[in-house]
């Protein structure tokens, strides 16, 4: 179908859909969209195409998708002045920390700064610490890429590295977090770039949340803070970390996701990643195995076991799902899409039955004394 929309206004549309400018020019989070582009918007994501001249749009709709035009561009002013903040610090690299809570809008003002720096000519390396909702990295990792060229969304994304973090949720696993993100930007400052964008996940109420985002800012030492506001929801946090931060507005197009569409989404992604999946024989005495408090001996609970595979280096390659550890062959099975021959294997606490749904691991008898035999 064909829809025209007047220069100054937004077409909103809710995946999963596809949609392409057939003339006049709009423009996607500072992405210019050009004509021979086909945008498409996964289910369950919202993408503002923004008419900045009088276009046509061709939209394919999928099963519910919606598209709304409305008035304006949904994209705050405060979003373009955090944009010239950031340019303006001269330190290079210059390392900005975005906070807020879920569905504040974390990622589209990530995927804003990167575009608007990009087409600047500017080298940018994201690092993705969303958890609930990775953008770059498989579900449960933490994971950074560098950019060089405008994009629609961060998941187009390759990751350059990854933590494995295991769970969800960060509130689990604090330390985990703060190693893994530390881990990755230590690794992104031995890079060529002039910008880095952290993103942070929507944990933010509470003195656990305030205390947790505080020790994340001391550890990655942010030039800048940008907090998105949608209320005064957190005024509790702001007081808490003594930063320079800037406030920025939340978009009167964010769309909320219950914590159980979340869930949905990141199913939907263990899903695709592991499309094409095979299962893996490890040998024990060439592995080294990490959170092994996690896997319990019974096979019927190690079976599902979420874990992280990485090379030497300590490079990521990957995510699979435990199957089985043979103590005769001592070998351990994992279903996974990579390739190559891993190293180590870290353990997470989040286990996925044969359709990728979650559900928690709730082991205690931490002895793995079979991997040993
Ligand atoms: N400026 C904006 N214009 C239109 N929609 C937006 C804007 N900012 C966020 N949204 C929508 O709101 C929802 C939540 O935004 P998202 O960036 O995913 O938030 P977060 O990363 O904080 O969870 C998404 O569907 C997104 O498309
Ligand atoms: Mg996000």
């Amino acid at each position: 179908m064909n829809q025209i929309v007047e220069h100054g206004k937004t077409l909103l549309v809710v995946g999963p859909a596809a949609v392409s400018v057939i003339s006049g020019k709009a423009e996607v989070l500072g992405f210019l969209v050009n004509d021979k582009h086909r945008v498409v918007i996964r289910e369950g994501k919202q993408l503002p195409f923004f008419v900045k001249e009088k276009a046509v749009f061709d939209i394919s709709l999928g099963e519910n998708a919606t598209v709304e035009e409305v008035d304006g561009n949904t994209i705050p002013d405060s979003w373009a002045d955090a944009v010239e903040v950031l340019r303006g610090f001269h330190k290079r690299p210059t390392v900005a920390m975005v906070i807020g809570k879920a569905d504040a809008g974390k990622t589209s003002f990530c995927t804003y700064l990167v575009n608007s720096l990009v087409s600047a000519k500017q080298r940018v390396a994201i690092l993705d610490g969303d958890l609930g909702q990775s953008d770059i990295g498989p579900p449960c990792t933490v994971a950074y890429a560098c950019v060089t060229k405008p994009l629609i969304e961060l998941y187009e994304l390759k990751a350059e590295n990854a933590f494995f973090v295991g769970v969800t949720s960060p509130s689990e696993a604090v330390d985990k977090m703060i190693e893994g993100l530390a881990l990755m930007k230590s690794e992104i400052m031995s890079k060529t770039v002039e910008f880095v964008v952290i993103n942070t996940d929507g944990w933010v109420e509470g003195d656990d949340a305030a205390q947790y985002k505080a020790q994340l800012v001391e550890k990655l030492e942010p030039d800048i803070i940008f907090y998105i506001q949608q209320k005064n929801e957190s005024a509790q946090l702001l007081e808490t970390i003594d930063f320079k931060k800037i406030v920025v507005d939340s978009s009167s197009a964010v769309r909320q996701r219950s914590p159980e569409k979340r869930r949905l989404l990141r199913e939907m992604s263990y899903a695709k990643y592991f499309a094409g999946a095979k299962v893996r024989s490890l040998l024990l005495s060439q592995l080294k195995l990490e959170e092994k408090e996690f896997w319990q001996i019974k096979q019927a609970t190690e079976r599902g076991l979420l874990v992280g595979l990485y090379g030497p280096n300590r490079k990521f390659l990957g995510i699979g799902i435990m199957q089985e550890i043979d103590p005769k062959r001592k070998t351990l099975k994992v279903l996974t899409s990579v390739s190559a021959v891993p190293s180590i294997v870290a353990f997470g606490k989040i286990r996925l039955n044969e359709n990728f749904k979650e559900a928690h691991f709730s082991g205690s008898n931490a002895v793995a004394d079979k991997i040993k035999g």
